[in-house]
């Protein structure tokens, strides 16, 4: 293993929020590495790490199996920061009182700074700062030597430091967004207390996963499943940059694709990328498949498990010893499916690529794109290459329009709901609309409305119209479009689809609704 000499370990507790640190670090240019907390002693002393980050999890430091603290972590002289659940473990074996709370604090709060040395380094003294807590125990009293650095009402001791140990704790979470000043916090501990430098880039993170790809894979040869969104272009490329022709990209047609999408797939990857691209028509057998199906878990299922037949059938057309797989699966895919590195964070729900695979795959996994967030992948695409069109797509769901169709898919819906998505999207481009959204679709309801045309009464079908802007798909808000736009766009789908008599726009936000309706 390589050294970390210019580089952050951060030891994984189960948090929600563990790669949100880590982005942070790498936001602020330092590379950083995510290990589970049961990493060797040995291991960390050898990697030599400029500093340690503990993250948060949803244990007491009292629950009989709630991870430890690594015996020897606090005196390899390496700084430590502490954060939340990794706050109680360092207070605990520093000596410091931690206690059960009754119920978890939870959401925003103020934390009022009480140095302005360390951690809190450019802030003023008695600034009070909003944070965002998420936790159960708390710390009630400090051991001789430790400076306490931060008070909110709920938290008398919300942060604490013993700078000449190298010993950085708060209780609160500085990597999400609502602490405002977070950012701040974590250059301070990189750049002030750990002394690294800004130095790591996109590059560096494609020179990394290059030499990774080529170890992994040898001389053998590689499939890469492509749907023409940014994550699968961006992992294809990516692959390509470190095995050349040794990969082959397989596109689906799944007969739930969008209007026209097959052509710019094509065009795009053929003419600009020179890509071994093969595009199978596996139509027919897919909507077979989701024949009656209405349960949007089962529609999943099934579309993951006849990709994988269409890929193993593809694999034995390409020939030779392909034994792996690419997909570009995406940090959010990971954690709204399952447990990170079989940690303890909690699963919250089975979705997306990863959850809907068969069991018993048969080909080895290469997902290079699997801790970071979509606008950096989007970055890395840019740095690859890939053409704007390709990088700035919005996103499109693996299952395509079969999860916009609410209930049983039929072609006469998939023709329906093509129709008017591309009529949306078409009004959203030439409103000059479309980078500033982050996704935008159209959904078909199982539902059908009066209506009046000419003379007559109408019994149709109901279209839902979405469009959200966000960071990273985890939390989304409904996009405000000017009314004339939103009006032209209902005109154009009633006046032009036939079968659909009304449009809905839809004003949730995630959470607590999704994006896709499903
Ligand atoms: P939700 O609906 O969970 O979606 O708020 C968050 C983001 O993930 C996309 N999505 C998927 N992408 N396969 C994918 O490749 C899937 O099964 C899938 N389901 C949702 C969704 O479009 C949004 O961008």
């Amino acid at each position: 293993m390589s050294d970390l000499a210019h580089g952050i370990l951060i030891l994984d507790y189960g948090s929600q929020f563990t790669q949100l640190i880590a982005r942070r670090v790498r936001e602020a240019r330092v590379y950083s590495e995510i290990h589970a907390p049961s990493l060797a002693i040995d291991t960390i002393r050898a990697r030599r790490p400029k500093g340690i980050i503990l993250s948060g999890g949803p244990n007491s430091v009292y629950d009989d199996d709630a991870p430890q603290l690594t015996a020897g972590l606090l005196d390899l002289g390496i700084p430590v920061l502490g954060l939340c659940y990794g706050m109680q473990l360092v207070a605990r074996a520093a000596g410091a009182r931690v206690e059960q709370a009754g119920a978890r604090e939870y959401g925003r709060a103020e934390v009022e700074v009480r140095t302005t040395n360390g951690l809190f380094r450019g802030f003023a003294p008695g600034e009070r700062t909003p944070v965002w807590m998420s936790h159960a125990d708390h710390v009630t009293d400090l051991p001789g030597g430790f400076i306490h650095s931060g008070a909110s009402a709920n938290s008398p001791i919300a942060a604490f430091e013993a700078p000449g140990k190298g010993l950085y704790c708060v209780q609160f979470h500085p990597e999400v967004h609502h602490t405002l000043r977070g950012a701040d916090i974590i250059r301070n501990f990189l750049f002030a207390v750990c002394g690294c430098s800004p130095e790591w880039t996109a590059g560096h993170f494609i020179e990394e996963q290059v030499r990774i790809i080529r170890e992994r894979v040898g001389s053998r040869r590689v499939i890469c499943g492509l749907s023409g969104g940014v994550d699968s272009s961006v992992a294809a490329a990516l692959v390509h940059r470190a095995i050349g022709d040794q990969l082959t990209c397989i596109f689906v047609d799944h007969g739930l694709l969008r209007e026209h999408e097959r052509d710019q797939v094509e065009r795009v990857f053929r003419a600009n990328l020179g890509l071994d691209l093969r595009v199978l028509d596996a139509s027919d057998l897919f909507l077979s498949r989701l024949d009656g199906v209405e349960d949007p878990e089962q529609k999943r299922t099934i579309i993951g498990h006849t990709f994988i037949d269409v890929f193993e059938q593809a694999a034995k057309d390409v020939g030779g010893d392909v034994r792996f797989l690419v997909q570009g699966t995406l940090y959010p895919d990971v954690i709204e499916s399952v447990s990170p590195r079989g940690g303890p964070s909690v699963t919250i729900k089975t979705h997306h690529n990863v959850g809907g695979l068969r069991p018993n795959l048969p080909f080895e996994l290469v997902e290079p794109l699997r801790e970071l967030f979509k606008d950096e992948v989007r970055n890395v695409g840019r740095e690859l290459g890939l053409p704007e069109e390709m990088v700035g797509r919005h996103p499109f769901p693996g299952p395509g329009l079969a999860i916009r169709i609410l209930g049983a898919v039929s072609r006469e819906d998939l023709a329906i709901l093509r129709k008017a998505d591309a009529i949306y999207l078409d009004e959203i481009r030439d409103a000059g609309l479309y980078d500033q959204i982050w996704q935008a679709f159209a959904v078909l309801l199982p539902v059908r409305a009066v209506g009046v045309m000419g003379d007559g009464r109408t019994y149709e079908k109901v279209v839902a119209v979405r469009a959200v802007t966000s960071v990273d798909g985890m939390t989304a808000d409904w996009f405000p479009f000017p009314p004339e736009v939103i009006g032209r766009i209902a005109n154009r789908i009633i006046n032009e689809v036939s079968g659909v008599n009304r449009v809905v726009y839809d004003v949730s936000s995630k959470p607590p609704a999704t994006i896709e309706w499903e």
